[in-house]
């Protein structure tokens, strides 16, 4: 309901125009600005910095105080109290599971782990050496091409069963794409195993040997994957709706969410956060390093610090740098040097008055790419795993749109090129 309005008086303009203000349940009011294009204007807002794009109810951010809320639920309750695949029925469904919706939940998504032996010989496709993000784009759009049978995006059902698959399938990809690179075979999923046990073992057992899980570790992973669930309408979910929006196939969006989320400013960071601390290699070169940052003429950023959003503590970065700790009690890596490096750099952001005052703080990123590293992962799996635990945010995000009123997204543009001319004849 509209209650209040803005009023625009343009230069040169007749008439004022009015707009309508929304407001939502938490957050700041909206000037709704679609009327502005009858009387010839548009905004302009390169990087969406004051645009909402659409109305959503799955999550709600306020980066000022450092709250993450899924359908209401703060994230650090949901960390310690629910686990993943409980928040991906949340995302999904709007609300928590009965204890037998999770039980039927967890069932289903265990009976859909497996892809279609034929996904398999792609794999057979790629170099050895290729970036598993750039295997991860062609084999999750790949799996398009095997569902004929559910891709109607107006069937409610078709829509279910996709989601279902995608969140089941997505780890088992993501641990076919480090085995191809190490020469590996594929494991299959085990359906005995939790969620993210079972990523765990897929990435790291082998036919050789009995794999024995960690309860630490397994636990860790789940958070890792549950801290990455759902942002809003951050680039890679921008990305998933923008595509969505036209009409086209589930996996194919998420396969462009994947390629929005591989950039170093937003899913490539932990990756970029990882070699940058190596690139630091010691504490006695940590100055260097923040003058860099802080040198306007140097387009250096110190990766894992700063975010659009966040202009406090990420809230996820907490719970993060606890699972860090307990993760490096298990496995006895107190004395890791990229952790001290880490541990430093963090120290000196959050005293130093350029990060202070611009508000750069850590953000998730900084110590997921300490934890992943300790427990094994190569660097390059840092971004998969990313697009693995963000998949429920995707997929409800694009159920979300597609089950209400949608426009296809079109954003417009401020045209600086030439004026009409006419093409040369010689
Ligand atoms: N190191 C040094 N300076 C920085 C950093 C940084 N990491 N981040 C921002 N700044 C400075 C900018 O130079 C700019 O300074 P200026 O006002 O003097 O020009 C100011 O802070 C604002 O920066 P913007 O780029 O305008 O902020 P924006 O909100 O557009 O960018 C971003 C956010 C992309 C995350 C940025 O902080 C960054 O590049 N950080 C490093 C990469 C990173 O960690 N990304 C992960 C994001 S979280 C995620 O995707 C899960």
């Amino acid at each position: 309901m509209v209650q209040k309005s803005a009023h625009v008086t343009i230069d040169g303009h007749p008439d004022t125009i009015d707009l309508p203000i929304y407001s939502g349940t938490e957050g700041q009011d909206v000037i709704d600005v679609g009327g502005l294009t009858k009387h010839g204007f548009f905004t302009y807002d390169p990087g969406f910095v004051s645009t909402a794009a659409c109305d959503s109810t799955i999550t709600y951010i306020d980066g000022d105080k450092g709250i993450l809320l899924h359908r209401g639920y703060p994230i650090e309750q949901l960390a310690e109290h629910s686990d993943y695949l409980e928040l991906c029925y949340l995302l999904i469904h709007g609300e928590l599971p009965s204890a037998e919706q999770k039980n039927d939940y967890v069932d289903i998504i265990k009976h859909h782990t497996m892809v279609h032996e034929q996904l398999r010989y792609f794999f057979n496709g790629f170099r050895r050496a290729a970036h598993p993000m750039a295997i991860m784009c062609g084999v999750v759009g790949a799996l398009s091409a095997f569902y004929h049978d559910s891709l109607d995006i107006e069937d409610e059902n078709h829509r279910l069963i996709t989601m279902n698959r995608l969140i089941a399938k997505m780890p088992t990809l993501a641990a076919m794409s480090y085995k191809h690179s190490i020469g590996q075979p594929f494991m299959y999923p085990r359906n005995d195993l939790s969620y993210a046990g079972n990523f765990l073992y897929m990435m790291f057992g082998s036919p050789c040997e009995d794999y024995i899980d960690s309860p630490v570790l397994t636990r860790a992973m789940d958070k890792i994957f549950l801290l990455h669930a759902d942002h809003e309408q951050n680039a890679s979910t921008s990305t998933v709706r923008l595509a969505g929006s036209t009409g086209a196939n589930p996996y194919a969006c998420i396969a462009a969410g994947i390629s929005a989320l591989w950039g170093p400013a937003h899913g490539g960071a932990n990756e970029a956060v990882l070699n940058q601390l190596t690139e630091i290699g010691s504490e006695k070169n940590i100055d260097k390093y923040i003058k860099r940052a802080k040198d306007k003429n140097d387009p250096f950023r110190l990766m894992g610090f700063g975010h659009r959003v966040y202009k406090n503590y990420d809230p996820r970065a907490k719970v993060m740098q606890e699972t860090c700790y307990e993760v490096f009690d298990e496995l006895g890596v107190e004395a890791d040097p990229l952790l001290k490096i880490a541990q430093r750099l963090e120290q000196i952001a959050l005293e130093d008055e350029y990060f202070v005052e611009k508000k750069l703080y850590p953000n998730v990123d900084f110590y997921s790419g300490i934890i992943l590293k300790a427990m094994g992962f190569p660097v390059d799996m840092f971004t998969v795993i990313f697009a693995t635990g963000r998949t429920p945010g995707w997929i409800s995000h694009w159920n979300e749109m597609i089950s209400g009123p949608y426009k296809i997204g079109r954003p417009r543009q401020l045209y600086k090129g030439p004026v009409k001319r006419d093409y040369p004849t010689r």
